[in-house]
């Protein structure tokens, strides 16, 4: 039990292919995989985690069949209507990290509710990576940083890694230590480029909603068998 990582973010990938190789369709994957983070909340949370943040929804995903999308889309918002029942016996507090503004004004109140019912919980942090994209996180820091400039507030010798950090939706949480993507994929695909550049990863070939608790305790154990040297010796 002891290092357990602080921040574990999660490529939740191989809905898709979990249910075609049941005969299913994508949107029953999906479902499967929104079940299956419940119960890996549980069990993070059980074991000391202190934030989790899962990629649902990237800045590229918009180009699936509409019908995808809309499945998604519908099945995020039933998500966000249950979230306050949920988290509350587990003193779980969401946090949505993406850019919001292409979704629907219902999505976005739910949002908006979501996380200020949980926001008291100061148990696991659930991060929720939705409209999310790394580069797009990066180009709206550089956005925010160069306002700063233009305001007067900084001046462009005193922009560092600190400074530019703070405008990553994550800012606020540890640094992330353990990037885990299942499904045989590997490739960030635009998660986290900036929070993992000292991260340990773990792939796994295992369909996400097939990805149990056993699973994570043995990514777990193999990050713990690590020598994270930071560029020291
Ligand atoms: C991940 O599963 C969920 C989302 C990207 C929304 P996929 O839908 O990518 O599943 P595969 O990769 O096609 O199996
Ligand atoms: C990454 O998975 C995004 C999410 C899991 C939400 P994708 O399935 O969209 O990524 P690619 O297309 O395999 O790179
Ligand atoms: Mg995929």
């Amino acid at each position: 039990m002891s290092r357990i990582p602080a921040h574990i973010g999660v490529i939740m990938d191989g809905n898709g292919r979990w249910a075609k190789r049941r005969g299913l369709p994508r949107s029953a994957g999906h479902k499967a995989g929104a079940d299956n983070l419940e119960k890996m909340c549980d069990y993070c949370g059980s074991i000391g985690v202190k934030a989790l943040t899962v990629y649902a929804f990237s800045t590229e995903n918009w180009s699936r069949p509409q019908k995808e999308v809309d499945a998604l889309m519908d099945l995020l918002y039933s998500y966000l209507l249950t979230v306050e029942e949920k988290f509350k016996n587990r003193n779980m507090r969401l946090q949505i990290s993406g850019d919001r503004t292409p979704f629907s004004d219902k999505i976005k109140a739910a949002i908006i509710h979501a996380e200020e019912v949980t926001a008291p919980g100061d148990g696991m942090v659930l991060n929720i990576a939705l409209n999310y994209g790394g580069r797009d996180e990066i180009v709206r820091a550089a956005r925010k940083t160069a306002e700063d400039v233009k305001a007067g507030k900084i001046s462009p010798d005193d922009i560092d890694e600190d400074y530019f950090g703070k405008y990553m939706y994550t800012a606020n949480l540890p640094e992330v230590d353990l990037i885990i993507r299942p499904s045989g994929e590997k490739r960030l695909s635009n998660f986290l480029l900036w929070q993992a550049a000292y991260a340990e990863f773990w792939y796994s070939d295992i369909c996400w909603p097939d990805f149990k608790d056993k699973d994570m305790e043995r990514a777990i154990i193999d990050f713990q068998k690590r020598d994270r040297r930071f560029g020291n010796v």
